[in-house]
């Protein structure tokens, strides 16, 4: 893996060897996101897309938590703008805000498997990067929510539009015209939380599961992602196309001959992600 250093996040490889953890490291700040952060985030899986070691990817807020536990508490509310950009110019406003969307878009299209590992709060933009993750786990102390509207702001990163795909109308207007806090309870009945834990579980937890996808046919994951993200967004006739060719892609691969030999032979399959 690159040894580029980052001003933002902290990146790691698991013993194994097989999964990456991507930190963010701002914790005087609850990991609150600069647009630096978000670029950084966006350039550590670009290059981990082409490494072969990394077969998942773990986002989570720094272990070494100063203040309070969090994932991420959203924007960081004490930057005021960027230098380059003229706060009253609509068009350099809208395109910043692409940008930043951007980079949210890099996240979620990761073609390996990224989860996000929620230890305390994940409001606002860190809200938004957990919409983008595949899967989350989340300890019972976590909070979830979109407080933008009681700063004056709104949730543009993709806020608006994601959630209303996981969680239709009437509870998408709900989380985000009043702003409140949520617990991770409520989120985990929702369908937003994949799995629910208790905290002194959750470090060996979220290891478990990104162990498991480390070790897990990372082509089969690419086309069942691909399919599941994009095929969920167009006709039915059209998403089903993205079987037919993930199939061809997937039957290309040396974990589908594992995987079946292992099943005949009455073993455990050793899947390389090749
Ligand atoms: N941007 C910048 N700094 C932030 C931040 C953010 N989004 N969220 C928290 N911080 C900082 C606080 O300013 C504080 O710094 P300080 O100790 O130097 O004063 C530190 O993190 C701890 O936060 P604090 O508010 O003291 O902790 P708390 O437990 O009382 O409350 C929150 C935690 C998350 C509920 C509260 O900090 C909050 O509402 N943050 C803003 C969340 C938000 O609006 N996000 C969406 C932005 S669009």
């Amino acid at each position: 893996m690159s040894e580029k250093q980052f001003e933002h996040i902290k990146v790691e490889k698991n013993k194994e060897n097989n999964y990456a953890i991507i930190s963010i490291i701002r914790p005087e700040k609850l990991n609150a996101l600069h647009t630096i952060t978000l670029r950084e985030i966006a350039e550590a899986l670009e290059e981990m897309a082409f490494n072969k070691s990394v077969r998942c990817v773990v986002l989570r807020g720094t272990k070494e938590y100063t203040k309070k536990p969090a994932f991420s508490a959203g924007a960081d509310l004490s930057i005021r703008g960027h230098p380059d950009i003229d706060p009253k110019n609509l068009m350099d406003q809208s395109h910043a805000m692409y940008i930043r969307q951007k980079y949210y878009d890099i996240i979620e299209r990761f073609p390996k498997p990224l989860i996000a590992a929620v230890d305390g709060y994940a409001l606002g933009g860190g809200f938004e990067l957990v919409l983008v993750c595949d899967i989350v786990i989340a300890s019972k102390r976590s909070t979830f929510g979109f407080p933008e509207i009681k700063r004056g702001i709104a949730p543009f990163n993709g806020g608006t539009q994601r959630l209303i795909r996981n969680l239709g109308k009437i509870r998408t207007k709900t989380m985000i015209f009043f702003g409140e806090h949520y617990k991770a309870e409520e989120m985990y009945d929702w369908g937003i939380i994949s799995f629910l834990v208790d905290e002194d579980k959750f470090e060996d937890f979220v290891h478990q599961k990104a162990s498991w996808l480390g070790n897990a046919p990372t082509k089969s994951l690419f086309v069942i992602k691909k399919a599941i993200d994009y095929g969920s967004q167009v006709p039915l006739n059209l998403g089903l196309q993205f079987e037919y060719l993930g199939y061809a892609i997937n039957s290309q691969s040396k974990d589908v001959i594992e995987g079946v030999t292992a099943f005949l032979q009455k073993r455990e399959p050793k899947f390389t992600g090749e």
